[in-house]
């Protein structure tokens, strides 16, 4: 299983109206593309275009860690031509942004099995890696080969390994082995393009996260609409489970969660 280096040590964060963590389901390049009568890598490269203004609004806005989804282990049943677009992307943009990024005191990680992508590209992201280690400003991880199931299943294959006794196996030990380790939990998944699901996106780690959908293509999307998923997000109440203090006078039966 490819290790990302540790997370940065980011200062505790106080804000509970303000996301800590936010993950992002990039959806809708190739309807971007299709509506504009352009092969399906033209979305994908003006997606790489709309990266930079979002990731600035969230640590403008305060936010310590973004986990972008880029590539799913489901991925590789595109077409042929589509995958090798976006491997020699996902390259593009590693030459392309890695030097800001590390400027501005960005951590770069790598969620995925990052050692099936090629050699050239996983020595690259592994340089990125390395180079960025030592940042502390903000955290971006990049979940590129990421399936949430597969990431599990090789986090109790690894216990597995280490001789753990997996029939006393804990929630937190398992946290401890998945790619994600030390960081905390997403509080927000957004998702574009309008699809309403999690797509094998941080399965464990979402178990909590407030989810927010909006039918804006990722092409399109940019600091605008960051502003409205942390207005929506601050307006959320979460229980995690239980029951708020003070329920309304008009509160029916208790919430499931
Ligand atoms: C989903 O749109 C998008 C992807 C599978 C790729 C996303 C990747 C990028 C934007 C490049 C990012 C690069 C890095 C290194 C962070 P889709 O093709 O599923 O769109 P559709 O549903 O409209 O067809």
């Amino acid at each position: 299983m490819h290790r990302p280096p540790p997370p940065a040590a980011i200062p505790p964060h106080k804000q509970t109206e303000l996301p800590r963590h936010i993950g992002i389901i990039m959806d809708g390049n190739g309807r971007w593309a299709r509506q504009r009568h352009r092969p399906r890598i033209a979305g994908h490269r003006a997606g790489v275009r709309a990266i930079r203004p979002v990731i600035e609004a969230c640590h403008a806005a305060g936010v310590d860690v973004v986990t972008l989804y880029a590539f799913s282990t489901e991925n590789w049943s595109r077409p042929r031509t589509e995958v090798l677009a976006l491997m020699r992307l996902f390259g593009e943009v590693i030459d392309n942004e890695v030097d800001e990024l590390h400027a501005n005191g960005i951590q770069i990680r790598a969620l995925g099995e990052t050692d099936a992508l090629g050699s050239r590209l996983a020595e690259k992201v592994h340089q990125a890696e390395v180079l960025t280690a030592n940042n502390t400003t903000a955290i971006l991880n990049v979940a590129i080969n990421y399936g949430g199931r597969a990431e599990i299943t090789e986090a109790v294959r690894e216990l597995a390994r280490q001789d753990a006794d997996l029939t006393q196996l804990q929630p937190d030990q398992l946290g401890r082995a998945l790619y994600t380790a030390g960081l905390p939990d997403p509080d927000l998944i957004i998702r574009t393009a309008g699809e309403r699901r999690i797509s094998n996106f941080l399965l464990w780690q979402a178990a909590y996260a407030e989810i927010w959908v909006t039918d804006v293509l990722w092409p399109d999307f940019g600091a605008h609409e960051v502003g409205l998923a942390l207005a929506d997000f601050a307006s959320r109440v979460r229980r995690f489970g239980q029951v708020v203090e003070s329920p309304p006078a008009d509160d029916k039966a208790p919430a499931r969660a």
